[in-house]
């Protein structure tokens, strides 16, 4: 069954396709309101959200589909002790589609394994938001229309920050992108990101903790919240909370045209003298986030229809759980065999992608 757990389990083709239908459905939304009748999307929600969880919820309604879910595992049988496998198999019998967030890394491709129906990751600890990275894209296009000679300065959490990790990795597949990484030492961006991402695709990078220093050469601004709720310290993320704040006053140095994106919820990082800057496409990003939804889930139903399945790299079972992230499924899943993937760069984790050495 084809799932989407990564950004890369969309090609730039499909990406492109999905914006074609995300913009047809802002000109002509009557055209798709009754496409997904009879249809039931499952929303299970691990970890709190807003803009994520009642997009999907919006986008299924408003291709004339129902939603089932919750949105705090509390009142599940999670809390009895049933595993996320056991969760996902329930569901297929109950929804046509699941979107699942969890605060562990690897969660929704252990629910994609186990469900007969396609899952959606709709945030998975620190790893991946794909979803978060097609809202990104269609308000690229529709902010600059190309994706293509773009300097991209990615301001604040670069090491939690998962919308990050996978619009870095949407970008690496287009020509002309420089990235700017603009982050304190304890936050910067997961080595591997850098290595296996970055360098591979020979992506021009400058790394730097000044924001000012750098603003005045970027054509897309992204910001980050400051991820409390990941770290360990919480005296530390009081000390970097506040690393990084956009104003008015700073915007005077950045281009006519730049656009600020933030996947939101936002803390104090931008200001709200902001918000009625032209260049702020924040509060778009959300609207946008539902459109691309909408033509996801319409697309991996018809997929499901015509059995498509995913083409992922076959995992390879280890002896023991070498994996030393704390936040990764395998840590608390019953059952779950420890696995690898293997990459040019050595052994990783096949739930959470962490460097296995
Ligand atoms: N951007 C985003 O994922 O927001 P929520 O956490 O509110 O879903």
């Amino acid at each position: 069954m084809r799932s989407v757990i990564d950004i890369l389990d969309l090609s730039v083709a499909e990406i492109d396709e999905l914006i074609a239908t995300a913009c047809d459905m802002i000109e002509n939304p009557k055209k798709y309101s009754e496409l997904c009748r009879g249809k039931k999307l499952a929303t299970l929600f691990f970890e709190p959200s807003t803009r994520t969880r009642l997009s999907f919820e919006s986008a299924m309604y408003e291709l004339g589909g129902n939603v089932i879910g919750f949105s705090d595992a509390k009142n599940t049988s999670i809390s009895k002790g049933e595993t996320v496998a056991d969760t996902a198999r329930m569901i297929s019998c109950y929804a046509d589609i699941i979107a699942m967030r969890h605060p562990l890394e690897g969660a929704p491709l252990v629910a994609s394994t186990k469900a007969s129906i396609p899952v959606i990751n709709a945030g998975d600890g620190g790893h991946a938001h794909p979803t978060q990275t097609l809202a990104d894209l269609l308000t690229i296009y529709r902010e600059k229309g190309r994706f293509n000679n773009l300097t991209v300065g990615f301001c604040g959490d670069l090491k939690y920050g998962r919308p990050v990790h996978s619009l870095i990795h949407a970008l690496s597949r287009y020509t002309g992108i420089k990235i700017v990484l603009i982050a304190p030492n304890e936050l910067a961006l997961p080595e591997y990101i850098k290595r296996e991402v970055i360098d591979a695709h020979n992506i021009p990078c400058t790394e730097t903790t000044s924001l000012e220093d750098v603003l005045p050469e970027l054509d897309i601004l992204y910001m980050t919240r400051v991820q409390g709720e990941r770290f360990d310290d919480q005296a530390e993320y009081e000390r970097l909370k506040d690393c990084y704040v956009l104003n008015a006053e700073k915007l005077k140095q950045a281009k006519s045209d730049m656009s600020i994106l933030h996947p939101l919820p936002r803390v104090d990082e931008i200001n709200v003298d902001v918000d009625d800057d032209p260049r702020a496409c924040y509060f778009k990003q959300a609207f946008n986030g539902k459109q691309m939804r909408k033509a996801l889930i319409l697309k991996l139903l018809a997929e499901a229809e015509s059995n498509k399945n995913d083409t992922r790299a076959p995992f390879l079972p280890l002896e023991t759980n070498c994996c030393k992230n704390a936040r990764c499924i395998t840590k608390t899943e019953r059952g779950l065999k420890p696995a690898s993937i293997k990459t040019e760069y050595g052994l990783r984790c096949a739930y959470c992608e962490s460097d296995l050495k």
